[in-house]
């Protein structure tokens, strides 16, 4: 019996050696430990041996056997749940650490880099930026602008209307701003001259999306107005900006056109290195009605006002066949600028 006994243990002690997962040691304390165990079964056993002394040591025989495995059983408890955690842990865990290696780093779009560069520019000529809402009331977008309404010019500017009255307006006043000009009127309103400002931002038509239009586009306002302002500030000033945006080979022009609100007007050419030239925007000295709108009296003041596309530009500049591209999101389009 005895040596059935010792047999019994080693084969449980082995057994309970391998088990690896919570799960196992519950079914070895079952098998081993419980009352249908094998050592229990030769427990039972203990009667139908002869003598006192036999019984005696078969008996202390089974309950050391029993301790071994009971404390078998629980280092193997303690052992697997420490695993069982440390698993969990590895599963679980973040790696905080720094990466070393080469990062793929993201960058402004070509758009806002120009708008940025634009800035820049003019902020070291002098000039400071200003803002107006994109949401705009028609009489700031045309009529202050010396479009009074049923001015044949408004047909220009494809307008989005707003469906919504201001509290001041009429149905029909509220309008996406078709240019960034209604800067100029709410500068002079807001400000005394001398004034020299540029106002970026986001403008809006009802145009359909082709190769060279888009319903939302991006322009650049200029304004300067101060005592005897002069064309040739205006074209100074045009040039000064060509030279230290573009380049120092570039020149600029300036060609007689027309608008509402600058009186005269002219268009605004830069010529490439390479001779050839890009029409650039509008610009023209501040008319006197418009003057007027802002509150600027034009026997003591006088200004001019200018305007171009940034996104236009940027297309030209870069050689970029159609100005969608642009707000395409295409990573194989903006990861070249
Ligand atoms: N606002 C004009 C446009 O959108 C450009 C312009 C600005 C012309 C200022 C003259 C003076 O075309």
């Amino acid at each position: 019996m005895i040596s059935d006994i010792t047999t019994a243990r080693d084969a449980a002690l082995a057994d309970i050696a391998q088990a690896d997962s919570p799960d196992a040691v519950a079914a070895m304390t079952t098998r081993y430990a419980g009352k249908k165990g094998e050592l229990a079964g030769l427990k039972k056993q203990l009667g139908s041996l002869e003598s006192i002394d036999a019984k005696k040591e078969a008996g202390a025989a089974i309950n050391a056997a029993m301790a071994a495995i009971d404390a078998a059983l629980e280092r193997r408890r303690t052992a697997v749940a420490a695993d069982a955690i440390r698993i969990q842990v590895e599963a679980e865990r973040i790696d905080l650490t720094e990466y070393l290696g080469k990062p793929k780093r993201g960058h402004a779009h070509l758009v806002t880099q120009a708008w940025e560069r634009l800035e820049d520019v003019f902020v070291g000529l002098g000039f400071r930026v200003a803002e107006g809402p994109e949401v705009e009331t028609d009489w700031h977008n045309f009529e202050a602008l010396n479009m009074p309404i049923g001015h044949p010019a408004r047909g220009e500017w494809d307008t989005l209307f707003v469906d919504h009255v201001p509290p001041e307006g009429e149905a029909g006043t509220t309008v996406l701003r078709t240019h960034t000009s209604p800067v100029q009127i709410r500068t002079m309103l807001d400000e005394e001259p001398p004034i020299r400002i540029i106002a970026p931002g986001r403008v809006f038509r009802r145009d359909t999306p082709d190769a060279t239009h888009m319903p939302v586009f991006h322009q650049i306002e200029g304004l300067v107005i101060d005592r005897d302002i002069s064309m040739a500030d205006l074209a100074g000033t045009i040039d000064a900006f060509t030279k230290a945006f573009f380049g120092k080979g570039w020149n600029s022009r300036l060609r007689p056109s027309y608008f509402p609100f600058t009186e005269p007007s002219a268009e605004f050419d830069i010529q490439r290195p390479d001779g050839s030239w890009i029409e650039l925007g509008g610009s023209g000295m501040v008319h006197p009605n418009v003057l007027r709108a802002g509150g600027v009296d034009p026997e003591e003041w006088s200004g001019f006002a200018f305007g171009f596309g940034i996104d236009r530009m940027a297309i030209m500049r870069h050689g970029v066949a159609d100005i969608r591209e642009m707000f395409s999101d295409d990573l194989r389009f903006v990861e070249q600028f």
